[in-house]
């Protein structure tokens, strides 16, 4: 991850068969695209940009959580499918906070167009994983093609038609929300393929693999002022030479994908533990009643204050990963610190959830969640080294969204709670079943009882 870092790339194989998910994105790119996409969107991670706008859009989005909690629950009379309502707030959440729009996925009835576009997008997380073991999804997908123009082949290729219409659907999504930000964001300098317009739905001008004009490497990033505020589509609008309207989609399911599905399941996972350790909730409880959280800067500061909190979202972060797996593929042979050697070509894997049940780093209760952990011995005084805390990977491919995303479990946890919310498995609930998939869903839903105490 670090040391050789030139040498364990992101494989062509993950990259062609996540296509529909990643595209060239900066999780399915190598090289000087990728230095250039992170180096971009790095300025929006900024402190007064977190401080002054993202608590903002979290304190907001949040009572609009608590609503929709409040009328579908009917104070634990109907259980609520909170893997719903979570995901739905980190959506609405990081659309805004990423592209400064407002989709009111959070809403009683979800708009749908926004409900088929989150039914698409999980759907086809769960499907291009898949293709992984089913070598044969090459040959359906070009069979599925020729389906889609006509020729009668459906039968021997559903899934890859299905994948291709999904995609259609997202893409044609992205790009509305790529013209409503263009025309809103009046004061942006906007350059972006000067003299073409993108109807929804219309073609992309530039293939995946060559990238719009002029070479990525030549592009300077974006000249970000981070006193001003800046969302990330009107970050990547501003880079010289401009970017393609295909490159702008495929920026922003970058960001969707890192924005919103690990944050949205480690809040679910984070009242799933709560729920099962009461008097941990209860201390939880006082520490965020006692914190001043009136204004959004004073909310900010107390966030930082709140060191149970933090230790509970800390936890549930490395217990339930929601990365859970890892993999790159060797450029070149290499031999390990261990001796192991690695051919070129071999996948390499790194699986953050096993290593957080790993006893020699955890302790022997490494399997528990116990957010007590956080203040003993090395924990308690400095932060674990992200090589042992892998949640968010380590070297320079780590997180870039780290910061904002442990900011907004805690404000979500914390903002629930003194909202009175309590949750639980629904009594006679299964335990969760883990979904297939990137990052560490639960199978259908996470049915739980929610009370208000107020
Ligand atoms: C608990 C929440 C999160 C976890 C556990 C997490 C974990 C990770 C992991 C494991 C990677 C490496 C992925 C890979 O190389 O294949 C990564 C990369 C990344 N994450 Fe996060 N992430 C979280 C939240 C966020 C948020 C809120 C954002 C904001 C947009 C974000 C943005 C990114 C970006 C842009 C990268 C790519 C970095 C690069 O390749 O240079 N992440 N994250």
């Amino acid at each position: 991850m670090k040391d050789n870092f030139d040498n364990y790339p992101k494989g062509e194989d993950l990259i062609e068969y996540m296509h529909e998910v990643f595209g060239r994105s900066i999780f399915a790119s190598n090289g000087d695209w990728w230095y250039h996409q992170r180096k971009t969107a790095s300025m929006i991670f900024t402190g007064n940009n977190m401080m002054n706008e993202m608590v903002k859009i979290m304190i907001n989005n949040n009572e609009a959580l608590v609503a929709g909690l409040k009328a579908q629950s009917n104070n634990g009379a109907l259980p609520v499918d909170c893997q719903r309502f979570f995901l739905s707030f980190t959506m609405d959440s990081f659309c805004e906070i990423g592209f400064g729009i407002k989709i009111g996925s959070l809403a009683a009835e979800m708009p749908p167009k926004w409900a088929k576009f989150v039914e698409y997008w999980d759907e086809l997380q769960v499907r291009c994983p898949h293709r992984a073991f089913h070598p044969e999804w090459k040959l359906q997908k070009a069979l599925a093609k020729l389906t889609r123009k006509g020729l009668p082949l459906g039968f021997l290729c559903r899934s890859e038609v299905e994948v291709a219409e999904m995609e259609e659907y997202v893409n044609k999504t992205i790009d509305e929300v790529i013209q409503v930000r263009l025309k809103d964001g009046a004061a942006t300098k906007y350059s972006v393929l000067a003299g073409e317009t993108a109807s929804p739905g219309s073609k992309p001008v530039a293939s995946p693999r060559s990238p719009g004009r002029g070479s990525p490497s030549r592009r300077n990033s974006s000249k970000g002022d981070e006193n001003k505020r800046l969302d990330a589509v009107e970050l990547f609008m501003n880079v010289e030479p401009p970017m393609s309207l295909l490159e702008l989609r495929e920026v922003v399911k970058g960001l969707i994908l890192g924005g919103r599905d690990t944050t949205g399941v480690s809040i679910m996972w984070t009242f799933y533990e709560l729920g099962c350790n009461p008097e941990i909730e209860k201390k939880l409880r006082d520490e965020v009643r006692a914190l001043p959280m009136d204004s959004p800067p004073e909310f900010h500061d107390a966030l930082k204050k709140a060191k149970y909190l933090d230790a509970v979202i800390r936890e549930t972060i490395r217990l339930h990963s929601p990365v859970p797996i890892d993999a790159k593929k060797a450029a070149n042979d290499d031999v390990l610190p261990d001796g192991t050697f690695v051919g070129k070509g071999y996948i390499v894997t790194y699986a953050p959830y096993v290593m957080a049940r790993d006893e020699e780093f955890w302790g022997p209760d490494a399997d528990k969640w116990r957010p007590e952990r956080w203040f003993e011995g090395d924990l308690a005084v400095k932060e674990p080294s992200p090589f042992v805390y892998s949640m968010f990977q380590a070297g320079p491919r780590i997180c870039l969204g780290k910061d904002l995303a442990l900011l907004e479990a805690k404000a979500c946890v914390a903002l629930m709670l003194r909202a009175g919310v309590s949750m639980s498995l629904w009594p006679g609930e299964k335990e969760p079943h883990y979904k297939m998939g990137m990052i560490l869903a639960v199978e259908d839903s996470m049915q739980m009882k929610v009370t208000f105490d107020n």
